[in-house]
Order: C-alpha cells, then structure tokens, then sequence
C-alpha cells in the first residue's frame, strides 16, 4: 500500500513524482542530498548501475532520468518498498531504464530475476548507497559490505558515491577504501548543514552507544558538534549530555566518492 504521489524539487531537471510504502518516509535529509549529489555530479552518473538499499528507488529512478544513464539496478530488502520502487519508476518514466531485485545485499532472492543483477558482473560503471547504520560495530560495517560486494559488479573506474555522516571523521571514511581495497577515496562531494543526530530515533540512539563502545575500545574518537555551542564533542560527551539535557548532539549527511580502481 502507498501514499499520494509528492513532488520533489531538483535543480534544473524536472520534479520526481513519488509514492511512499505507507507509514514510512520516501524523503530524509540524507535521501536529499543524495539526490542533490547526482543532480550536481553528473559526470560520474554514466552507464549503467547499481543504487544499493534503493527503498522507494527515489535514488534509482532519479539517476536513471539522466540521459547519460543506461540503466539502474536497485537492489532491496524490503519487498514493501520494491513494490513502491517500480510505481515510481513508472510515475518517472523510467521503467524500461531500471530494475528492482528484492535482494539481501547482493543475493537476490531465490524467486528473483538474478539475471539482471549477472548483467552487471564487472560492467557496472557506477553505485549509489546510502546504507543503513550498522551496530555491534564501528557503525561501518554495511558500507563495507556494500564496497566489499561491489568489488565483483563494478568495472575498472566505476565510481561510488557513498552516504557517510561527519562524525565518523575523514580518517575513518577513508580507511574504508584501505579496509576493502580496490577503491581509491576521492574526497567529499557534498554535505548539509549541521543536523540533529536524533537521540529520539532509537537506532541513532543504538548507534551512539555503539560509538560509546568503540571509543572505549580503540581511544579513536567520533567527532560531533555540541547540541548548542560551537565546539567539538566525541561520542562519550554527546551521550553524556544527552542523559543530562535530552538534547541530540549534531552532524552533517555527507556525501563522498570512492573510485574502483583499474
Ligand atoms: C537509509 S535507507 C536508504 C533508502 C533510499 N536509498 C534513500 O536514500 O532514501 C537504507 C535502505 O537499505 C535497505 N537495506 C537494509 N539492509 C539491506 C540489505 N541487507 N540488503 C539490501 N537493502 C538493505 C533498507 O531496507 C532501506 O531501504
């Protein structure tokens, strides 16, 4: 079941027209900046690709509107949101340019078209993801399943643009690239502002405790910003005013590039 269709703005193109699976958002600051990503880089949106977690395929159906783009492959766990993914599609006028798998990460299920995932072994000329936060870890652990499984999909010079929020810091973002291998870090290609880290949210709370952990563990330190002051915080500080104060400490939805080495 989905929402009524909602318009959203691009930058010089036209509006998407998108439907949600009901009750969950289609649109966070972070799909957003995705999608400002790719309005503003089309140099590295070319070919054909893969959008990795594509939920509702706002991400999906938005690089395949560019003329440059062949085709999109939006793999998703979320059967719900597969459905709602080829509605938008449709909505778009891209439902011959792209494909949607209802796929654990890059395992399609066994009722799936595979093939169309097969088509994209080494050929694959680009990725977006903008991949959940994981737990019991650094927090990274899905980005580096998504660029560890890209190894065998993408060709020699694909580029990634992958979501990675700010306080996680350009050291951690980076070794991401050294951790899998195969990539070159080709920087940050966009941010938003400062936004809330919400502590309402209880998997961004979830998250904190995971930094909490990992800072303890390694004495590498997360890098938020004070609720209200205009200072630096690590993660063990921002949990700790957050008991006192109830306020969530802040970050930046960050956008960066990675590049598949030839
Ligand atoms: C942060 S959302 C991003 C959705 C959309 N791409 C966007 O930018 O708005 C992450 C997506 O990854 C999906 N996801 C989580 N685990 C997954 C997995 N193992 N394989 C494929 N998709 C997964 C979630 O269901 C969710 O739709």
């Amino acid at each position: 079941m989905t929402d009524a269709p909602t318009s959203i703005d691009r930058s010089d193109r036209a509006p998407l027209r998108i439907v949600s699976t009901h009750g969950r958002p289609s649109i966070t600051p972070a799909t957003r900046l995705c999608l400002s990503t790719i309005d503003s880089r089309p140099d590295l949106i070319r070919g054909r690709g893969i959008d990795w977690g594509s939920g509702s395929g706002v991400l999906t159906v938005a690089a395949a509107t560019e003329s440059q783009v062949e085709f999109v492959l939006g793999l998703e766990l979320d059967p719900a949101e597969v459905v709602t993914a080829r509605i938008n599609a449709e909505l778009n006028g891209v439902a011959d340019r792209t494909g949607f798998l209802v796929s654990d990460s890059y395992d399609p299920l066994p009722d799936q078209d595979a093939s169309m995932l097969e088509a994209l072994r080494g050929k694959a000329t680009f990725l977006i993801a903008n991949p959940p936060t994981s737990v019991g870890d650094d927090g990274l652990g899905w980005r580096r399943r998504v660029l560890t499984g890209a190894l065998e999909y993408l060709a020699p010079g694909a580029e990634v643009l992958l979501q990675v929020s700010r306080q996680y810091g350009v050291q951690r973002t980076e070794r991401l690239a050294f951790d899998v291998g195969g990539f070159t870090y080709n920087g940050v290609l966009g941010s938003t502002g400062w936004v809330p880290f919400d502590q309402n949210r209880t998997d961004l709370r979830a998250a904190l405790s995971w930094y909490v952990a990992e800072e303890s563990r390694t004495g590498e330190k997360y890098s938020f910003r004070h609720p209200d002051q205009d200072r630096q915080i690590d993660a063990a500080e921002a949990q700790r005013l957050g008991t006192i104060t109830g306020a969530s400490p802040r970050t930046q939805w960050r956008m960066h590039r990675f590049t598949r080495l030839s």
